[in-house]
């Protein structure tokens, strides 16, 4: 299945779209198994899309049957500026009637191994995944950075080689830091893989990213869900540069 590719005129109305595709996304995994799994990503392209779904979404959602986890964490405490967990709870947690149970948060508190191995250990009893069986997320929201990084899964880290473990720490040399990540075999068992992608500073990678298609330079070229859906959610900014959409 080849990827989708979405432009909308801009941010606002690539917020709205966002949120709608969240909310079916919520609906069918709920009305066919109960639960809706989703992984949140981070950075800023996402807090407005939480925004609105905090604002528009709160009664017409079943959160009590949606669990929320992370593709990925810095290695900061909860409270940090940097934390994608603060973002994702002042933006849209923290205004939800979600049972605290549902949200699985990386316990950055640990050293980046440990909270790494906590946070497979979350995945394995929610998705009730054990030995080499993969959880399979209804939808997992992802983020492009300039480098062409997803996740935190950036160009010559040791976590793009990652098979068979479903979270990692990812030493960043260029952030000296670590980050705590999904891995490739968790994106690509995905049932939804949907990056959101805004802004006319992020042209450059998409068309990148977007056109080379079948290479894999770029870490979020490798998103390519074995049996699942793959769309690209671009606001006409970040899609400035794709003369033509590539086949
Ligand atoms: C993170 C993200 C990361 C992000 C991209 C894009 O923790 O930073 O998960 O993958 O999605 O860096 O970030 P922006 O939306 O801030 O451009």
């Amino acid at each position: 299945m080849g990827a989708e590719i979405k432009i909308v005129p801009d941010a606002a109305a690539l917020n709205r779209v966002a949120a709608a595709e969240f909310k079916s996304a919520a609906d069918s995994a709920i009305a066919d198994h109960g639960r809706f799994r989703v992984a949140l990503s981070g950075g800023n392209t996402p807090r407005n899309v939480y925004a609105l779904l905090a604002q528009e979404y709160k009664t017409s959602l079943d959160w009590d049957k949606i669990h929320i986890f992370f593709g990925d964490e810095r290695h900061v405490p909860p409270d940090h500026p940097d934390s994608n967990y603060r973002m994702a709870n002042e933006a849209l947690l923290s205004k939800l009637p979600i049972p605290p149970g549902n949200i699985h948060r990386v316990r950055t508190e640990l050293d980046a191994e440990a909270a790494a191995r906590d946070y497979e250990a979350q995945l394995r009893a929610e998705f009730n995944v054990k030995n080499n069986d993969l959880p399979r997320f209804d939808l997992i929201l992802l983020g492009l950075g300039d480098d062409g990084h997803t996740a935190s899964l950036f160009p010559e880290t040791a976590a793009l080689k990652e098979t068979t473990r479903l979270v990692v720490p990812n030493w960043v040399e260029k952030l000296q830091t670590f980050r705590i990540t999904l891995t490739f075999p968790v994106l690509n068992h995905a049932a939804g893989d949907l990056f959101i992608v805004s802004g006319a500073g992020k042209a450059e990678i998409v068309k990148a990213v977007l056109t080379s298609s079948g290479s894999a330079k770029y870490p979020s070229q490798r998103v390519q869900p074995e049996n699942g859906r793959l769309l690209w959610l671009l606001d006409r900014e970040a899609a400035r540069l794709l003369s033509t959409l590539p086949s």
